[in-house]
């Protein structure tokens, strides 16, 4: 099965939608392997987003996720990244279809609510780079497969 990390960005527990925003992923039929609620620094901000250091919205972007805490999740279910990447909604909120979480919930690509990983590769990297394995729970529901 393929795994998904998610991120809830810094502001989202503020606006007590957390639970909201997770909710779409479970009833979609994912298994939330991993979750933690966690404060990023600047290091772990560099390694998450290398792709994009020297594009112009990096030191905006590392600024923003820095500033406050964050709910790191590990998702698992079959096609998960496109499921979640569908869920999430474009990265421009102007652009995120409402129904998606993007598209419901903010205004601003600065401000876009939720990471997701843009490919299996990716990822791995990410769930490797949050979670250390013991901190995943690979439990077993057939029902997932019915959705
Ligand atoms: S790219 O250039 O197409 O690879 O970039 P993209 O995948 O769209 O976005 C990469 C991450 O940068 C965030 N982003 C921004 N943050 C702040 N300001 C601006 N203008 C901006 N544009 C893109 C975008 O939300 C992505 O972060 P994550 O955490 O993956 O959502």
């Amino acid at each position: 099965m393929e795994r998904c990390f998610t991120m809830l960005k810094p502001g989202v527990l503020n606006r007590r939608i957390a639970g909201e925003i997770i909710s779409r992923l479970e009833r979609k039929g994912l298994q939330l392997i991993g979750m933690k609620m966690l404060r990023i620094d600047r290091e772990l901000a560099a390694e998450h987003y290398a792709d994009h250091a020297g594009k112009h919205f990096y030191e905006p972007l590392v600024s923003y996720i820095t500033s406050g805490p964050v709910v790191a999740m590990a998702w698992q279910g079959d096609n998960c990244v496109s499921i979640v990447r569908r869920l999430t909604g474009a990265t421009d909120p102007l652009e995120a279809a409402p129904g998606t979480i993007r598209g419901d919930y903010c205004a601003h690509t600065q401000h876009n609510v939720m990471h997701a990983s843009d490919s299996p590769e990716n990822a791995e990297r990410e769930v490797a780079l949050f979670f250390a394995e013991d901190e995943l729970f690979d439990w077993k529901d057939e029902s997932a497969h019915w959705y």
